[in-house]
């Protein structure tokens, strides 16, 4: 992976924030893109300090102008593009009945439209290339496993594995794959501040969890990286959980 670059959206975040640092670990120089450019910016800084190869870039995923910007700035910076993950995302929480558009748009683009609009914008450059590429989004269990009253959540995660699919049929020919990972619960600071607004949710989850215990965003980067590195080029199109059995829990009796 040495001297390749990766452009990582919501990179200030959690997830996104693991996913920058194990790809600085592995040589790999990388745009931590982000709608809050300071976080982002400080993120790239750290890594820099640690010895990898970073640039914090500002951009708002669900805005076209702004993404084809940020993907124009990495490769004026890095000379290329390689690797797109798209971490970008948000959760309100609101019954469907008391649902606003406004509110449905703002989720469904920030994951979905954003995804898409990231991944045409760097899919150009990967075909201008000539040398293939890798695409991963942060999809999730809630993908499958619906979550009640948390508006196009459910709906944006499962779209996210129908647009790996159809862009692995599209980009095979190109030799990139895409992929979406669909990690179950992770201590991130969205996690925490889904439990702080409804605090007995984490003891209840618990219950229902194989592994007893949430992720690491650590776990859920070794994952990624893994999908862009040289052990995995003939996966693509697959929606890959990583949520210690959380998925298989329907017979599940519930722990105390
Ligand atoms: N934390 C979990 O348990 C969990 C589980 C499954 C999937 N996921 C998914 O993983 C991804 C990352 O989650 P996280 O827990 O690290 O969340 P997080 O809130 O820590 O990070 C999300 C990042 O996205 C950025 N962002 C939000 N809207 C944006 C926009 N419009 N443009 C650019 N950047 C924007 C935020 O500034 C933030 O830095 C999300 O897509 C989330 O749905 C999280």
């Amino acid at each position: 992976m040495e001297g390749k670059t990766a452009i990582v959206t919501g990179g200030a975040g959690g997830i996104g924030s693991a996913v920058c640092r194990a790809f600085a670990g592995s040589g790999v120089g990388v745009a931590v893109a982000d709608v809050d450019g300071t976080r982002a910016r400080d993120l790239a800084a750290a890594i820099s300090v640690e010895g990898g190869n970073a640039m914090g870039v500002e951009v708002e995923v669900r805005s076209e102008g702004s993404v084809d910007t940020a993907v124009q700035r990495t490769v004026d910076h890095f000379g290329r593009v390689d690797f797109l993950v798209h971490c970008a995302g948000n959760n309100i929480r609101s019954p469907a009945l008391e649902l606003s558009v406004e509110e449905w748009s703002g989720v469904l683009d920030t994951h979905l439209t954003g995804a898409f609009l990231f991944s045409r914008a760097v899919g150009r450059r990967l075909v201008e290339q000539g040398e293939g590429g890798r695409v991963v989004f942060m999809s999730s269990v809630a993908a499958t496993a619906p979550v009640p009253e948390r508006g196009a959540y459910s709906p944006a995660k499962a779209g996210l594995i129908g647009l790996a699919g159809v862009l692995s049929l599209e980009w095979a020919g190109y030799g990139i794959n895409v992929n979406a990972v669909c990690p179950g619960m992770v201590l991130t600071p969205m996690t925490e501040m889904v439990y702080e607004r409804e605090p007995t949710l984490r003891a209840q989850r618990l219950k229902r969890m194989p592994a007893g215990r949430e992720a690491h965003p650590e776990e859920v980067a070794d994952l990624v990286l893994f999908l862009c590195g040289d052990g995995s080029t003939h996966i693509s199109g697959a929606a890959i959980p990583i949520d210690g059995a959380f998925l298989k829990n329907g017979f599940m009796l519930e722990s105390e």
